[in-house]
């Protein structure tokens, strides 16, 4: 176990790892402000108003993040108990919310393995409501940037065995990376080292007219003059391109609020696109 590896098992925090020292108050920060359009009390005023701003140009912000969590916890559960996954590598985790990955496939599956991890400093700070795995299940915390992929697989494979299949999920984050072409590099090296029948889970918020994004692009372009990640929205065809070695699970790319939704049709639409696919 090292300092940027926090398991379950782990029971020591020092002030350099704990995150505290780098959190920024003076600037709105994503994690913080999807913990407010959520419901959480984790953010700061500096977030509040940020977050606010984006509400009265796009009033339908809060449902996305709703129904992005909400995709989460179908997928998860799908994988976990149609698919039989047992591990997930959940990066760009976010801040703990009332289902979090590791419970909603603990609840499952007890003995399932987690490794969230993000880049945010209060995310770390509260990353022991993370780890409050089932005791025949791990779950770890990593602290690393996404673009960081062999930092990340290496101190994964502390708890996960890439020679069995895992989950790689990536929600709401590869819209932080704002260059599609490193987007797709992270998206291809997470998936080259995970074995054949293993699963890539995405969201990402888009423009395309058809889920009602069209109208966005002001509310992203206040986001990168006021907070932080930059952010971008991508078409179904750029997140196609992420999963061209993979086959898409039924019902393919589709507003996360109607995929495989237990809701009599038609759910309404957010535009946030959500996918999982299969790695042959
Ligand atoms: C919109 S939130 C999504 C949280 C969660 N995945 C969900 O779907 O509810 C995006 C998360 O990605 C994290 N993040 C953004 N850019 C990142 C990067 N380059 N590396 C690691 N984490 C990142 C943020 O700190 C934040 O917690």
């Amino acid at each position: 176990m090292n300092a940027e590896n926090l398991g379950n098992t782990a029971s020591t925090q020092h002030n350099d790892i704990t995150g505290a020292d780098r959190i920024r108050t003076d600037v709105a920060h994503n994690a913080r402000v999807w913990n407010y359009w959520l419901g959480g009390k984790d953010n700061y005023p500096v977030d509040r108003a940020v977050a606010e701003q984006v509400v009265e140009m796009f009033p339908g912000i809060g449902e996305v993040a709703r129904a992005d969590r909400a995709f989460l916890g179908r997928a998860v559960a799908h994988l976990v108990e149609d698919k039989g996954i047992r591990q997930l590598l959940d990066i760009g985790t976010g801040l703990p919310t009332g289902a979090n990955t590791h419970e909603v496939a603990q609840r499952i599956a007890p003995d399932a393995r987690i490794v969230y991890v993000d880049n945010d400093p209060i995310v770390l700070t509260h990353a022991s409501a993370l780890l409050t795995s089932s005791p025949e299940g791990t779950t770890t915390y990593i602290d690393a940037d996404a673009r960081d992929t062999e930092r990340i697989l290496r101190a994964a494979a502390e708890t996960l065995d890439f020679e069995r299949p895992v989950a790689v999920m990536l929600l709401g984050i590869l819209n932080f990376i704002p260059d599609t072409a490193e987007a797709r590099s992270i998206v291809r090296t997470l998936m080259d080292a995970v074995p054949s029948g293993s699963y890539l889970v995405l969201t990402h918020p888009t423009l395309d007219a058809d889920v009602g994004g069209a109208d966005n692009q002001p509310a992203m372009d206040f986001w990168n003059a006021n907070a932080t990640p930059p952010i971008t929205g991508r078409t179904r065809a750029e997140l196609l391109s992420f999963m061209e070695d993979l086959e898409l699970l039924p019902p393919g790319i589709e507003s996360c609020a109607r995929w495989r939704s237990p809701e009599a049709p038609p759910v309404p639409q957010v535009p946030q696109l959500g996918a999982v696919a299969r790695k042959p």
